[in-house]
């Protein structure tokens, strides 16, 4: 049985120890997040050891360290240099150097060119755009075709991700609008045309089981875009049924249209929120 006190005290225990981890230390990560993942073991009637074991477990399958990262401070330097150099290629191959830092954005490289004009097509040019669980996806920016006052808003809960998007959409001439935030916790309030949550929502319902629906409820946008693997990291494995599966579980009895799309390695279905 936990005591209302032994919340506060296990975050402390909790964050002294990301703090000091090699694995965590650096990424600044929410206090909100620690909390939350906390309050559903302790509700869940786990105490102590237990409770911090099971969030260790659960921290590493949200932060996926293995999915990989580029070197900032060298990825910031690359970035002054090519904007500097004043030609889109050169923008582009910098760009394209840090998505292939991290597995995500690393298996969309061979479709960009075509990967936008697909999703605009269903939705028209977004003039707001949330960036949900968006690690180094803003990096796309320049395959995305979107008009310089499109308000870009980027969302993570990993700072040094979070502080080189912002770096990079100055140097484009755009606002600074990522900030980091555990979306799940404290879904974005904010309006906008088009919401695009990639490659996150499996890893969402293994946080938390049944979260997604109340999550997508939440968001006020008119199109949310929702993408998942089509197939597992080593491209053997569809996983077309499952994802599809998973998608008609959260939409289920909700009346908005889906539109789906194939896309290399990625299925994204359209959401019209009505
Ligand atoms: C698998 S990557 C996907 C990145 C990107 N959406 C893409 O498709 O290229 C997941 C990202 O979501 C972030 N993330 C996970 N849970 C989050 C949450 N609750 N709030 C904000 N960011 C989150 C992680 O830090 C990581 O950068």
């Amino acid at each position: 049985m936990n005591e209302p006190g032994d919340i506060e005290l296990l975050l402390a225990r909790l964050t002294t120890e990301i703090q000091a981890s090699r694995k965590y230390r650096g990424l600044a990560l929410p206090a909100e997040t620690l909390r939350g993942l906390l309050q559903q073991e302790l509700v869940k009637g786990r105490t102590g050891s237990a409770a911090l074991q099971a969030v260790r477990e659960k921290l590493h399958n949200i932060v996926a360290p293995y999915l990989g990262d580029p070197d900032y401070p060298a990825a910031a330097i690359m970035l002054e240099q090519a904007v500097c150099n004043g030609d889109s290629d050169s923008v582009k191959a910098a760009c394209q150097n840090i998505m292939a830092a991290h597995a995500s954005t690393k298996e969309r490289i061979p479709w960009l060119d075509t990967f936008y004009p697909q999703l605009w097509s269903i939705t028209g040019t977004p003039g707001s755009v949330l960036d949900l669980a968006c690690g180094l996806h803003p990096f796309g920016l320049p395959w995305m075709g979107l008009p310089q006052e499109t308000q870009y808003h980027a969302f993570d809960l990993h700072t040094p991700r979070i502080e080189s998007i912002n770096h990079f959409l100055q140097l484009l001439g755009r606002e600074p609008l990522a900030v980091v935030q555990d979306i799940l916790v404290n879904p974005p309030k904010l309006q906008a045309d088009v919401a695009l949550f990639f490659k996150e929502a499996h890893r969402f319902e293994q946080r938390q089981r049944g979260c997604n629906r109340p999550f997508f409820e939440a968001l006020n946008v008119r199109w949310l875009l929702v993408s998942l693997p089509a197939a597992d990291l080593s491209g053997h494995h569809s996983l077309v049924d499952r994802q599809r599966n998973l998608m008609d579980s959260i939409l289920a009895g909700l009346d908005w249209p889906v539109q789906e799309l194939l896309i290399g390695n990625e299925l994204v279905f359209c959401i019209r929120k009505t």
